[in-house]
């Protein structure tokens, strides 16, 4: 450890024209955390993800990986600093095997980085995710919450420090939305790894982080823990009135 941030934004924004979707946003996201992002539609969430792994480039502000600027640096640069994610929309190799997309994220690793010995190979991450018994199966043909799984499982074959997940649990039961928790937990507590997580299941995110981030308009209105965050007033307004029928 070199006491900087795994992971740094400092007032980052992203313009799309006259749309201001990530508004001078600063996090910064320390090993081991659990940080939870939420936030109505439109608010920025995936856009800010963009940014924070290259998939974007800031059109104002800064990002630092481990205290190196990395601003306007490509995708490979913040894998290379660790930096893995899923995709709001699952991306896999529908005709490949289960097996075959956990070895694509085994191949693009490559040899740089301290593998945790959890993830030594395309058996052990299987196993991890639950997905064993469906190893040899086309991705095609799993269900839409295994090909969730998976998608995290081709970004732990990178063998990441930062994991950022996009609405793993979207369109899952609500017991599968649970068991997707625990999962994000277990990497967390297992793995060392950092992991930040956007979903709309707000009650049980808020269950299962220590800190959580709320955006809204584009604009960071909140960091805090949960109790702090059910608490603040703006938040209540811009977004938790509707989402937490019922307390957490
Ligand atoms: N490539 C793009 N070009 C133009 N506008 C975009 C682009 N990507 C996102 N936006 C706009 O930026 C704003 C933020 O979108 P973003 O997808 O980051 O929100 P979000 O918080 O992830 O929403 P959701 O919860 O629906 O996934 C929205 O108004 C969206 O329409
Ligand atoms: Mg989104």
């Amino acid at each position: 450890m070199n006491g900087h941030p795994l992971l740094e934004a400092r007032e980052v924004s992203v313009r799309f024209g006259g749309l201001v979707a990530v508004d001078q946003v600063s996090a910064a996201f320390a090993p081991g955390e659990l940080v939870g992002i939420i936030g109505p539609n439109g608010a920025g969430k995936t856009t800010f993800f963009n940014a924070l792994s290259g998939v974007v480039e800031p059109t104002g502000g800064e990002l630092y990986a481990g205290g190196q600027r990395l601003t306007g640096a490509k995708p490979h640069r913040y894998a290379q600093h660790g930096v893995a994610r899923t995709f709001q929309t699952p991306r896999v190799f529908a005709e490949l095997s289960v097996a075959a997309n956990i070895d694509f994220g085994l191949q693009f690793a490559g040899r740089h980085r301290t593998a945790s010995w959890l993830l030594k190979d395309e058996a052990s991450i299987l196993n991890l995710i639950g997905l064993q018994a469906q190893a040899d199966l086309p991705a095609a043909a799993i269900t839409p919450s295994q090909q969730r799984l998976l998608e995290i499982g081709m970004a732990l074959a990178t063998r990441p420090k930062l994991l950022l997940l996009d609405e793993v649990a979207a369109g899952l039961t609500e017991s599968e939305v649970d068991a997707m928790a625990q999962l994000i937990r277990r990497l967390r507590d297992e793995l060392d790894l950092t992991v930040i997580w956007i979903e709309h299941a707000v009650t049980t995110l808020l269950r299962y982080v220590e800190r959580v981030i709320v955006l809204h308009q584009g604009r960071k209105i909140a960091d805090g823990t949960p109790a702090e965050v059910v608490r603040n007033a703006e938040v209540i307004e811009a977004y938790l009135g509707d989402e937490m029928v019922e307390p957490a």
